[in-house]
């Protein structure tokens, strides 16, 4: 259905397109990388000059024994040393921006992107892992942009430069050093592969485990009212453990190849002391060209052993790019049409399902909605009615396009849904749900959720309306209350006002009510019926309702049952016309 979520698939990308994603994210901070690459290339050039004075100073200072060579050399040296503490300070501070920066920009692309994916898209995909990605992922991301990749390519130039220094040096000894390197590259070639795929499991295990947390967080009360703290804690425990087993791999292989990648060095480095050596014994080579050459081999080796080292840190941030990037491609089921119809004129509301069946991307066999063809007037309130499971609140998704039909079409004024833009089709639209959302923060804010420049005022007169101020008023400090994650600290019937409140004052054309009043009691029930009919008036409603008694006043009712319209009517014609109907009634009023 959706974009597969398989590591296999993932694994598959090739490191050029993982380069080319991310490039997208560095391309506009182009001057501070090339502020950075000069200070890189500067210092690095510098750290190589400064042996050549080192040299110098044990040629000309020590063995020569004059003051005044020493002297000049260690001016040199000094001014090499300042030029030096300038290009590491412009180097440090921009390539760490860049790390900041570039996670920044990555962490609001990917939320950005995945706040606008269709609602079945997070039944399959864990908004713990989700949450994962966009902290952790991009964390590692960071220190990769910020650190890693510049000591990378510092150590590279290093190495490269102390190369090129020792064949200008002594090209006999040279010649030790480079067949060395590919002894040194293959392993770090082969490991940092296995290092990329086992930081991915080690990354997708850790995302597991903050999966695990957030749920049973959120579900706290039920957790510890069926006493499952201890069956939680052992799953808890399980998930930590496979997350630790996976780290300990990849743990091994980084530590085989920093190993393998140092005895290399130094055994080549002890080589070429030992030839070296020899030739400054024999008269063929100056103590301070030895002191230079082992001075290169020392940063050529040090370089290669950070290159290795940074090398898995490299892989384990591709292995981290290569999860933003599933995420950054997943591709919305509901997208706006190329060509949006634009309503002209004046909006009226005319509400339409044409034949329309649908069913959930998860049960694709099962019809959730069967050719259903209903037809709201302008301003005209329909009660849908039926049992749980029938459909109802699915119907309610797809007039705001959370799904869209399998076959049939749904109109508004006329035109498909599909052929508008999402957000104009729900700017028209409010909806009261059945599990009624708030969000973290105080009353006014989840109030005004929809419509966020609403003052003070409008706020507390949407408030009244919603027969909420009178509760509002009693909290300690009113509109400015905070409510806690999902609003716990207020409650059912409560948080259902609020919801009703934050419809009210959107002021849309379009209403859809599903059971907003199910969680009050008689007489605050009475209250809100009272508000929702004046809300309703003149506006489009759809409304659901278990309770029949809610919805005696509406124009007109109709029945679904397994998908299927089966009928719609008055209350008076469906007692007689429709026999589930009667028999809720029957249950209901006791009315026969
Ligand atoms: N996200 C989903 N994925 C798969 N199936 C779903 C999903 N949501 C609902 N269903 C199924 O679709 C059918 C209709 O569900 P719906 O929520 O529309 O019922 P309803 O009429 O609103 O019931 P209730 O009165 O209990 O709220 C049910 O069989 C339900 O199990
Ligand atoms: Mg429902």
């Amino acid at each position: 259905m959706t974009e597969s979520n398989k590591p296999s698939a993932a694994q598959r990308r090739s490191s050029s397109r993982l380069l080319a994603s991310t490039a997208v994210f560095l391309k506009p901070y182009l001057t501070q990388i090339t502020v950075a690459s000069i200070a890189l290339i500067f210092t690095s050039a510098l750290t190589l000059g400064l042996v050549q004075y080192v040299r110098l100073i044990v040629d000309k200072g020590f063995v020569e024994g004059s003051t005044e060579s020493l002297n000049t050399a260690i001016i040199g040296f000094l001014v090499v040393a300042i030029l030096q503490a300038f290009g590491t300070f412009a180097r440090f501070y921009w390539v760490s921006w860049l790390g900041e920066r570039v996670t920044a920009d990555i962490r609001k692309a990917v939320y950005k992107h995945i706040i606008n994916l269709h609602p079945s898209y997070f039944e399959e995909n864990l908004s713990g892992e989700i949450q994962s990605r966009i902290t952790t992922d991009t964390t590692l991301i960071q220190s990769v942009i910020g650190s890693s990749a510049s000591i990378a390519l510092r150590n590279l130039l290093m190495m490269i430069g102390g190369v090129l220094f020792l064949f200008i040096t002594n090209p006999k000894l040279t010649s030790v050093v480079l067949i060395c390197i590919p002894l040194v590259i293959g392993p770090i070639m082969f490991f940092g592969r296995k290092v990329r795929r086992l930081s991915r499991d080690s990354q997708d295990e850790i995302a597991n485990v903050g999966a695990y947390v957030g749920e049973s967080i959120q579900q706290i009360k039920t957790v510890q009212a069926y006493n499952q703290q201890q069956h939680n804690d052992n799953m808890f425990s399980r998930y930590v453990e496979t997350a630790f087993e996976v780290a300990k791999d990849r743990i091994f292989m980084r530590s085989v190849l920093i190993t393998l990648v140092m005895t290399l060095v130094f055994g080549a480095l002890a080589v070429m002391i030992w030839v070296g050596g020899q030739d400054v014994i024999s008269g063929r080579m100056s103590a301070g060209e030895l002191t230079a050459f082992v001075a290169y081999a020392v940063i050529v080796a040090t370089a290669v052993g950070a290159i290795s080292q940074v090398i898995s840190e490299l892989q384990r941030a591709a292995g981290a790019m290569e999860r933003l990037i599933e995420l950054l491609e997943a591709e919305s089921l509901i997208q706006s049409p190329e060509q949006a119809t634009r309503l002209v004129g004046e909006f009226r509301g005319q509400l339409d399902f044409e034949a329309v069946s649908f069913s959930y991307p998860s049960r694709p066999n099962t019809n959730a909605l069967d050719d259903v063809t209903l037809s709201l007037r302008p301003g005209e309130s329909l009660a849908l009615v039926g049992p749980s499971g029938a459909g109802k609140s699915t119907l309610l998704d797809l007039v705001l396009r959370f799904y869209d039909p399998k076959s049939g079409r749904v109109t508004l004024d006329g035109v498909d849904i599909r052929e508008l833009t999402p957000e104009a089709l729900r700017s028209h639209i409010a909806i009261v749900s059945q599990q009624p959302a708030l969000f973290t923060g105080s009353v006014i804010d989840n109030i005004r959720f929809g419509k966020p420049e609403a003052n003070l005022e409008e706020v507390r007169a949407a408030a009244e309306s919603a027969f909420a101020s009178e509760f509002i008023e009693l909290l300690p400090e009113g509109y400015d209350s905070y409510l806690g994650e999902g609003g716990v600290r207020l409650s059912g019937g409560q948080r259902q006002r609020l919801a009703i409140a934050r419809a009210i004052l959107n002021d849309p054309e379009i209403l859809l009510l599903d059971e907003a009043t199910s969680a009050l009691d008689a007489e605050s029930e009475r209250k809100v019926q009272l508000a929702l009919e004046k809300l309703m008036a003149g506006r489009t409603s759809l409304v659901i309702a278990h309770r029949l008694s809610t919805i005696v006043n509406v124009d007109r009712i109709a029945v679904l049952e397994q998908g299927r319209l089966i009928a719609t009517g008055t209350h008076k014609t469906l007692l007689e016309d429709c026999e589930l109907y009667a028999n809720l009634a029957q249950l209901q009023f006791g009315e026969a």
